[in-house]
């Protein structure tokens, strides 16, 4: 577990906390020195020489083999992608819907997951929802759903709308079980604690770097389990896809051997300098003491706001990083919330407060506190919705 002094150093390392109370991880992390350095280091390597191409692409490749230490993978394991919806595209494309063609997934899926497999039934994929009972999507209703017709399960780690957090472990063995592919999305969750995607044995992961990862948008990993690469062929992809990069033969197909194959074309080399260091930082904090430090204010805060009555969206023992509260009014709330330098964000009735290693149990406190004034703004809890 980290100390005040350790707690403090790290917030000194990202300038807007010095006047706001930053709870807006799950839509974009904070920008740290560290990123800011890279920004710098990238412009001043475009400004010495013009565009050095071997630097650039060893970077890529360095980034390559961090991310993949950062989730217990082998670099041949991972494509460099702009985002995860362009990580999940090239999946679905190498995909054929026959025999077995049902995609189950939760209906706590992050849109872009949702509409990417909806644009298969193009191509003969059946779309079926898990509907939540409560705050939660049980393992239960995936079992009930998963079976020998099912190809694969896309499955958000952690729920944007309201923190829910699934258990990959069993939903993966299930599917397993019955034969079905598993595709986590860890948009929501990597970076707030250790990740272990062998231990989760998921066949495909994917996450980008703006969020708990505290980088810049226009960078995200997509991992594929070894023994899936090479029986997969995108039918989206692009010259960085191929054996030989640098080969500039437009009239052959020959697609690398690796998950490079599912990258398609030049790679983000400005969001690379900037994310990286975020990675390095999060890596130095170790993931266990960010893990920690976020199920402290995370069971803070919802005691708090079960204090002040007011009803939650998330799981009561969930662990974080997000916690959701019903508003009869989200967007104003957030607006009443910012003017009191409480950044936090909305969807649908929901507003979000989203915990990271650097807040500490004093934004709990402000953020409690605002909300006590604006209670006119928030559902009370046993009021229905
Ligand atoms: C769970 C989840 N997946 C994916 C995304 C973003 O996807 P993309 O990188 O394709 O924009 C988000 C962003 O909010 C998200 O919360």
């Amino acid at each position: 577990m980290l100390n005040d002094r350790q707690i403090a150093d790290l917030r000194a390392r990202f300038p807007i906390l010095h006047n706001k109370i930053y709870l807006y991880n799950c839509s974009q992390g904070a920008v740290s020195d560290v990123v800011e350095a890279g920004m710098r280091e990238y412009a001043a390597s475009w400004r010495e020489s013009a565009a050095p191409w071997d630097v650039w692409m060893e970077k890529y490749e360095e980034a390559r083999v961090s991310f993949a230490r950062f989730i217990g993978a082998r670099p041949e394991e991972i494509a460099i992608v702009t985002s995860a919806s362009a990580g999940i595209n090239p999946i679905a494309s190498a995909l054929r819907f026959d025999e077995r063609r049902k995609v189950v997934m939760g209906a706590y899926e992050f849109p872009t997951m949702g509409h990417i497999w909806l644009a298969q039934r193009a191509r003969g994929a059946e779309i079926q929802f898990v509907e939540s009972t409560g705050n939660a999507i049980p393992v239960e209703s995936y079992d009930r759903a998963i079976d020998r017709r099912t190809l694969i399960v896309p499955l958000t780690q952690v729920s944007f709308l309201n923190g829910f957090r699934a258990d990959g472990e069993a939903i993966t063995r299930l599917a397993h079980e019955r034969g079905a592919l598993v595709f986590l999305d860890g948009y929501q969750d990597c970076g707030t604690r250790p990740i272990d995607v062998k231990a989760l044995g998921v066949d495909f992961f994917v996450t980008g770097t703006l969020k708990y990862l505290l980088g810049p948008s226009g960078l995200a990993f997509l991992y594929v389990r070894e023994e899936m690469i090479e029986s997969l062929v995108p039918t989206l992809s692009g010259w960085m896809a191929q054996r030989e990069v640098f080969a500039f033969d437009a009239k052959t197909f020959d697609l690398a051997p690796a998950a490079r194959r599912f990258e398609s074309g030049t790679p983000p080399i400005p969001s690379i300098y900037a994310a990286m260091p975020a990675i390095d930082l999060l890596c130095r904090i170790g993931p266990e003491n960010v893990a920690e430090q976020i199920r402290r204010l995370t069971a803070a805060f919802m005691e708090g706001a079960r204090e002040l009555g007011i009803a939650t969206k998330t799981p009561q023992d969930s662990v974080g990083p997000l916690v959701v509260l019903r508003s009869i009014d989200a967007s104003t709330m957030v607006r009443r919330l910012a003017e009191r330098n409480i950044l936090t964000s909305a969807r649908h009735d929901g507003v979000r407060f989203s915990f990271h290693v650097y807040n500490t149990l004093e934004d709990v406190r402000v953020a409690l506190a605002a909300l006590e004034e604006n209670r006119d703004l928030m559902v009370r809890d046993g009021d229905g919705a």
